[in-house]
């Protein structure tokens, strides 16, 4: 079959990679890719945001299968764009329409729908601008550290946790001002978790659901959780305190209600769903919802599926999941990544990558990086992610240092701690 695959980051190549060892995948492209995903299949320079343009793609490509790696382009209807159209008969969508993206396009409805649906999560309240005055009575309700949410999608900036109440009341004031444009036009404003974090995957077909690995990812720019949020510096897979007890929890409390909640919704969901989870004193919260595969969590969790990706998507895309068994590793896959001098800030972007060859014993993946006149090039604050699988976590973070250690590019630094809370 050929396949479509959207998105750039290390996620997409984690993906193209698996994808590529399916018998069942005959072309596969890539848009917009990088050069990681080159050695995957064909980069195609489509902006995955014209929908007309992709769909046109996926009929001149005969193009069976469309796999949405990231979420903006499911939050603004891509897979209900391509199911609808007429020359794209049987199209399978691996993403949720519109409706389901909403898990992640809208806190608000993310938040409604898990008291609906009594799955455990942070108490909470919404503000829109008229309500500012009730919004800082609330914020003055709750005890420190004040955690407030944009609604909408913001790049990933929509969320500030912050331990002075005068400071919550001028960020509330200023998202409600347009801080966000349109995604903070609706505030949330919710209680402080306590606990440690991690990253709980599931593809479904809407009724039938499989837990994939799971994975603990590092936000933080700086060792020891410390510096600025980042949209992740590495993970590692599987996470020794989601023990069965834990999952059993999971499943029951969160995961079940959130695949009943949707088919009680109408909702036709075919895809992942990323549950972001705080465990607090081994009781598990859901923080957020993603619609998407994590980065890096993908790294890290992709190389330890045993099964044929494809073959498991397409079951999701028919509603046959049931027929399918999830075969996951029993090793421990650690991930690292290299990131531009600067990162999250400003950064430059363009410096040659060497080392790359030296790689042995781990996997790269490309997240931010492009090819110029026959050269690898940093194209992003993450550049790279070094995967590698061991029998221990100390095993596979040893080998994945030491390849970092042999890539080089100007500015490049990484986290020297990646799974440091887990030893
Ligand atoms: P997000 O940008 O939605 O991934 O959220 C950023 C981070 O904020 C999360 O990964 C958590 O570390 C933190 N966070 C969000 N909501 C809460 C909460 N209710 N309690 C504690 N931490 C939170
Ligand atoms: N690593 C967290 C995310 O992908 O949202």
């Amino acid at each position: 079959m050929n396949i479509l695959l959207l998105g750039s980051g290390g996620r997409e190549h984690a993906l193209a990679w698996k994808i590529r060892q399916s018998s069942l995948c005959e072309a596969l492209y890539i848009a917009p890719g990088n050069a990681g995903t080159l050695k995957e299949g064909t980069n195609v320079g489509l902006n995955m945001l014209d929908f007309a343009l992709v769909g046109d793609f996926c009929r001149d490509k005969n193009i069976q299968m469309v796999v949405v790696g990231p979420e903006e382009p499911l939050v603004k209807g891509i897979a209900d764009y391509l199911r609808s159209r007429k020359d794209l008969p049987g199209i399978m969508v691996i993403g949720p329409d519109k409706a389901g993206a909403r898990l992640e396009g809208s806190k608000d409805f993310a938040k409604h729908f898990m008291m609906k649906y009594k799955i455990p999560t942070a108490a909470y309240k919404t503000f829109t601008p008229e309500e500012y005055e009730a919004g800082v009575q609330f914020l003055r309700s709750l005890k420190p550290p004040y955690v407030i949410k944009a609604d909408g999608l913001a790049a990933g900036k929509g969320v500030s946790v912050l331990h002075d109440l005068k400071e919550a009341e001028q960020e509330l004031e200023q998202m409600l001002s347009g801080k966000f444009g349109e995604a903070s036009n609706r505030v949330v404003v919710e209680e402080f978790l306590k606990g440690i974090e991690l990253s709980v995957f599931v593809v479904t077909d809407g009724t039938t659901y499989r837990l994939l690995p799971e994975a603990k990812d590092y936000k933080r720019a700086g060792e020891g959780d410390t510096g600025q949020n980042t949209g992740g510096m590495g993970a590692v897979s599987p996470v020794p305190f989601a023990d069965k007890v834990f999952m059993k929890k999971v499943e029951e409390r969160i995961i079940i209600p959130t695949i009943l909640g949707l088919k009680e919704e109408g909702i036709r969901y075919q895809g992942f769903i990323f549950f972001g989870l705080m465990n607090v004193d081994g009781n598990p919260y859901v923080i957020e919802y993603n619609v998407r595969l994590g980065d890096p969590e993908s790294e890290a969790i992709l190389p330890r599926l045993e099964n044929d990706i494809v073959r498991l998507f397409e079951a999701m895309a028919t509603g046959k999941l049931r027929e399918e068994t999830i075969r996951i590793s029993s090793d421990v896959v650690a991930t690292v990544m290299l990131v531009s001098g600067g990162y999250p800030g400003v950064y430059r972007k363009g410096f040659e990558i060497s080392g790359l060859d030296e790689v042995r014993g781990s996997m790269v993946f490309h997240a931010g990086t492009a090819m110029l006149n026959g050269k690898v090039v940093t194209s992003g604050g993450r550049v790279l992610a070094v995967s590698s699988s061991g029998r221990t976590m100390e095993e596979a973070l040893e080998m994945s240092y030491a390849n970092a250690r042999s890539i080089s590019f100007e500015g490049m630094y990484y986290r020297r701690d990646i799974g440091f809370d887990l030893k």
